[in-house]
């Protein structure tokens, strides 16, 4: 891999949500903050919406790491497509809650409960957090309202954050959980990167895996970046990861608008990608010059490498 030759002690552009690449940009800093601030009023539903690719899980791990765990039992559901029992039983496993193998949903309710309440007595919040909420289905966000019911007279026995598409919001809709809708108070959105922050973000990721060496990412090579990727931070890492790939295939130390555009054309959901059709015939062409004992050089120079791209 490129890692050595531009200096770099990890890889940069991961599509891992890696808690210690956060770049606080000015939407995810906002709903950090937001979060953090909505946890501690005791606020009973908090929702956080999110493009697929945003951030929405790295900002989940990013706050659940910033909050102090004597203060705070938290769970994380990180797909919660499950029926209402289901769910239930994940977040029963996510507290360490014992229950016996055959229980029903009333003693479970009843189990959580308990535990609810001896948490609130020790001093504890419980918190869930629950990723890719546009999954969930309306009777298992019905189940999650009536668990969250439990209350004192100053504040909730349980918090819930949704992290989720916008389809979301469209779920909310739905009349039968309209009280669930009107429970929540707090709702963020994370937004793509502008154009400077893509500036930012490359060099921020850049920094942390360990470069030091001159500018990698000439403004005009951003600029394309930002423009295929619509600022969508997942799509970013893809692209700079493939066009490093093919600097290095060139043996060039700065990323060029020709690596972007190679990268591009491998990258499905990029504007700008090559139709199957067209990637199988570059695929032909390099493998035939491949197979031509003179062409080898210009084949590794052309950075077919990045025609095998992960799925994205
Ligand atoms: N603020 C950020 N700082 C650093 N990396 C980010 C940031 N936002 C998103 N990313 C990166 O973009 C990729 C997609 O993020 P992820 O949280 O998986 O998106 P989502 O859950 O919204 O689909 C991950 O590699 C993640 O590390
Ligand atoms: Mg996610």
């Amino acid at each position: 891999m490129y890692g050595t030759h531009f200096g770099l002690q990890e890889l940069p552009f991961t599509i891992t949500p890696d808690t210690s690449f956060f770049f606080a940009h000015s939407s995810h800093q906002e709903a950090l903050n937001t979060l953090l601030v909505a946890v501690r009023s005791g606020e009973g539903f908090m929702k956080v919406i999110g493009e697929v690719g945003t951030g929405k899980t790295l900002l989940c791990r990013k706050f659940l790491g910033a909050l102090d765990h004597r203060e705070f039992v938290t769970a994380y559901i990180p797909n919660p497509y499950l029926q209402p029992m289901t769910l239930l039983l994940a977040i029963a496993d996510e507290l360490d809650i014992q229950y016996p193998q055959h229980i029903n949903q009333h003693q479970l309710l009843k189990l959580l409960n308990r535990y609810l309440i001896d948490s609130y007595a020790e001093g504890k919040r419980v918190l869930l957090c629950l990723d890719e909420s546009q999954a969930i289905p309306i009777e298992t966000l019905e189940s999650l309202r009536l668990l969250s019911n439990l209350e004192t007279e100053r504040r909730k026995l349980v918090q819930v954050v949704l992290f989720g598409q916008p389809e979301l919001n469209e779920r909310l809709e739905n009349p039968s959980i309209r009280q669930l809708k009107q429970r929540i108070s707090f709702a963020c959105r994370l937004l793509p990167l502008s154009l400077s922050e893509v500036e930012f973000y490359i060099s921020h990721r850049l920094a942390v895996a360990g470069y030091r060496g001159a500018r990698l990412f000439p403004h005009r090579v951003v600029k394309r970046i930002y423009r295929t990727s619509n600022g969508i931070p997942r799509l970013v890492n893809i692209l700079a990861h493939k066009s490093l790939m093919a600097a290095f295939g060139e043996g060039a130390r700065v990323v060029s608008e020709r690596h972007v555009r190679m990268a591009v054309e491998d990258t499905e959901s990029t504007q700008g990608a090559l139709t199957v059709k067209a990637r199988i015939k570059r695929y032909l062409t390099a493998l035939v010059s491949a197979l031509a004992p003179i062409s080898v050089l210009p084949l590794i120079n052309s950075g077919t490498t990045l025609i095998t791209g992960g799925p994205v």
